[in-house]
């Protein structure tokens, strides 16, 4: 009879535990919140025929960011990152080179990414930074020029799809067994190159790093 109390109690130790740890093995996480997309970009010039001597910026955009990670081991979770679409502004390097304003159009992406991340705390805090590392698609789509640069003959723009490496550090903070909120932020390589026409001639942009960061906030939810 003493031998079952202390089994019991003993079951009753390690099953407390095991709940009051923050992450497991075989847990599913799913977090949603906003992505704030970063370029840290540069590019090559304008070439039409000859190089313009112009080169592009890209602006920053923020959406919905969702994703979804497996632990595989307490320690280490699979993360799959999807998010609504990304619409930037292209602007030119410089201001209104062409007399059809700095805008020079609009792109619009999606950065599906799969990342292996590794969380170095004590399992059984609330508080759960881990870091990340991973690769990124990042798929083109909607390129379009201005109105301004449509009537001034451009027409035609595709840019290239990316595959590439990303980084990131953040971390989870456990409000309860099953809440948590999320803060990370993620260095994407993303490189592109772009087609266009002027007039029927045809135009290119060679190298395109866009190389944004993306800072997220999310609420985390454990099943
Ligand atoms: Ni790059």
């Amino acid at each position: 009879m003493k031998n079952i109390r202390l089994s019991l109690l003993a079951l009753a130790v390690v099953t407390a535990s095991q709940s009051a740890l923050a992450f497991q093995q075989g847990d599913l996480i799913i977090r949603g919140g906003l992505a704030n997309v970063v370029p840290d970009e540069s590019s090559s010039n304008i070439i039409v025929g000859s190089d313009l001597g112009v080169n592009l910026t890209v602006g920053n955009d923020t959406q919905l960011g969702l994703n979804i990670a497996y632990f595989v081991t307490d320690r280490i979770n699979i993360e799959v990152l999807a998010a609504t679409p990304f619409t930037h502004d292209v602007n030119f390097g410089v201001p209104d080179p062409l007399g059809t304003g700095n805008k020079l159009g609009e792109v619009t992406h999606l950065p599906p990414t799969v990342t292996l991340n590794y969380y170095f705390n004590n399992p059984s805090s609330a508080f759960q930074p881990y870091i990340g590392a991973g690769i990124n698609y990042t798929i083109f789509f909607d390129e379009e020029f201005t109105h301004e640069n449509t009537a001034a003959g451009l027409g035609g723009l595709s840019l290239d799809d990316s595959f590439g490496l990303s980084a990131q550090i953040g971390v989870d903070y456990m409000l309860n067994d099953a809440w948590f909120i999320n803060g990370s932020v993620r260095w994407v390589d993303i490189d592109t190159e772009a087609s266009f026409n002027l007039n029927g001639t045809p135009g290119s942009v060679n190298s395109i790093e866009i190389d944004p960061m993306v800072y997220m906030i999310a609420i985390g939810y454990k099943f």
